[in-house]
């Protein structure tokens, strides 16, 4: 089957200054799209801009400000009259029981993982309306398909992504964009902070997958023909067997 050639698209990718976000930059330049790198910390994004060349551009935003949200697509429209991936990656999970869960971290992680990817996708979809094979490819988790013990509220904001997503599809179907969502399981990142310790253990154990695992799958979903949406990606260690 013939793949699209993704050279010269434009994708924004939120998340772009670490782990599966930086794997994503990384493999869509070696396709020869040029992206648009999107997070809060300037000199990460700025630094692999650099190391990306001239086909990367850094624009420091966060994803949870409307108005920060909409400077970035505005100067994407101006820079490049258009855009053909939204990739939103940008997010962050806080383990704890939820009982002892702490309001303030239910706040962080609704507004980035939930308000952020809304915020992306209603700037973006002036700019994919009208350009073939556009796509917007959020990520979820496998904790947005099962629940997941003291993951309570992360999971729930991705639960809210998947469902977001099967309604968007229906809306822009018709139009030909596609909407698409990726849900890996464990990744080797800098996911899970509050609990590092026990993240890397669990990583080992479950021989984690890396960023570019997760990479790999938004082009093979980005680079079908435009009329093949691949509306669900979801992949896990495969020694991950739970949930
Ligand atoms: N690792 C896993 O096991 C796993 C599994 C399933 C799903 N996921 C999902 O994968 C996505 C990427 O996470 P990761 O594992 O790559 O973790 P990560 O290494 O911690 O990366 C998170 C990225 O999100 C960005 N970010 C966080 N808050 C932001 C904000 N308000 N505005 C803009 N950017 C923001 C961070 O950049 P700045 O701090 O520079 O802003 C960073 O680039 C997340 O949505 C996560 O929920 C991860």
């Amino acid at each position: 089957m013939k793949m699209q050639d993704l050279s010269g698209k434009v994708a924004v990718v939120t998340g772009a200054s670490s782990g599966i976000g930086q794997a994503a930059a990384r493999l869509l330049i070696a396709e020869g799209v040029r992206v648009v790198l999107v997070a809060r910390r300037r000199e990460r994004i700025e630094a692999l801009a650099a190391e990306l060349g001239s086909n990367a551009v850094a624009l420091t935003a966060d994803v949870a400000d409307p108005a920060q949200v909409a400077a970035v697509f505005d100067h994407v429209q101006e820079r490049f009259g258009g855009l053909d991936l939204l990739f939103n990656n940008a997010g962050l999970g806080v383990n704890a029981a939820f009982e002892d869960s702490d309001p303030a971290d239910w706040t962080r992680m609704i507004d980035v993982n939930l308000y952020g990817v809304l915020h992306c996708t209603r700037a973006a979809i002036p700019l994919l309306r009208g350009r073939p094979g556009a796509m917007i490819c959020s990520v979820s988790s496998v904790g947005g398909r099962y629940g997941v013990a003291n993951w309570s509220v992360y999971s729930a904001t991705k639960f809210a992504v998947v469902g977001f997503h099967d309604a968007l599809r229906k809306e822009l179907g018709d139009e030909g964009i596609r909407v698409s969502v990726i849900e890996p399981g464990a990744v080797r990142t800098d996911f899970g902070a509050n609990v590092a310790d026990a993240m890397a253990e669990r990583w080992a154990q479950l021989d984690a997958m890396a960023g570019e695992d997760v990479a790999q799958a938004l082009v093979y979903a980005f680079a079908q023909p435009g009329r093949v949406l691949v509306e669900e990606i979801l992949l896990r260690p495969v020694k991950q067997t739970a949930p």
